[in-house]
């Protein structure tokens, strides 16, 4: 019974807008992917558990960057695919292939753009899945007042008001038990290459099973980085974080 984990990492972060794929932009000395996967490997549950084998997938041009910028940490870095279904795709094929994949129990899938997701929300995750909660992610309240509207157009008409009370807002990592996991992405493999099918969390590939997903408390520090004003937002807090 191990923990195993998926780093994504192979995205070029075109809404960031850096000359280097987002993984690899430094926030505060470190690159993107450095600290995710650095407190990924920090988390312990309850029970003592960790992620015993971290597979971290990078675009297939940059693969030996990433690997210098993980050289310091116990990880294989393996290429993505066309999109983020089709990279944790890759990430589930090299767990299998590598020593001791018979013991994976647990597998979470973790991003890259997510760097700052702490030990304790891993933990979280990993401790909701071992007590028998086959998909599990972590989610925060949505504090905006949400509307639905007919899109299109500079000026939309709003349908409805959506009850705020039972929405979550998603983040990574997502946990899962081993076998859901591999059941889903070989289920859906044929939807992986292209951004109009493929899944953009793992969780929708379980809901698409019909099986069930709860949520655990998510944490604020695992906000994703996605433009230029998230990273400069990060920075600010991991300075302040000392
Ligand atoms: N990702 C991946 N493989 C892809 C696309 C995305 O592994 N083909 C990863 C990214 O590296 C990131 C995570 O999925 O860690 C979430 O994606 P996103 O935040 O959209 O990152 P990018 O796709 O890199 O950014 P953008 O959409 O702005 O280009
Ligand atoms: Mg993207």
């Amino acid at each position: 019974m191990t923990v195993a984990a998926v780093l994504t990492a192979a995205g070029s972060g075109s809404r960031l807008g850096h000359s280097l794929p987002k993984a690899l932009v430094s926030l505060g000395g470190q690159s993107l992917v450095a600290h995710a996967a650095r407190n990924l490997l920090a988390a312990r549950t309850a029970g003592d558990r960790h992620v015993q084998t971290l597979v971290v997938t990078a675009p297939a041009e940059h693969v030996a960057a990433v690997s210098d910028a993980l050289a310091h940490l116990d990880v294989l870095v393996v290429p993505g695919g066309p999109t983020r279904q089709a990279s944790v795709a890759a990430g589930l094929a090299a767990l299998r292939s590598a020593p001791g994949s018979e013991d994976i129990s647990v597998v979470l899938v973790h991003d890259a753009a997510r760097p700052l997701a702490p030990p304790s929300l891993i933990a979280r995750v990993v401790d909701a899945v071992l007590s028998g909660h086959h998909a599990v992610v972590p989610g925060l309240p949505v504090t905006d007042t949400v509307k639905q509207v007919e899109p299109g157009g500079p000026v939309e008409l709003v349908v409805a008001t959506v009850p705020r009370a039972d929405l979550r807002a998603v983040q990574t990592p997502q946990g899962f038990s081993w076998e859901l996991l591999s059941r889903a992405h070989a289920t859906f493999a044929a939807d992986a290459d292209h951004e109009s099918s493929a899944a953009s969390d793992d969780a929708g590939l379980v809901e698409r099973l019909g099986e069930r997903v709860w949520v655990v408390a998510g944490d604020e520090r695992a906000a994703k980085i996605t433009t230029p004003r998230d990273l400069a937002v990060a920075t600010l807090l991991l300075e302040a974080d000392g």
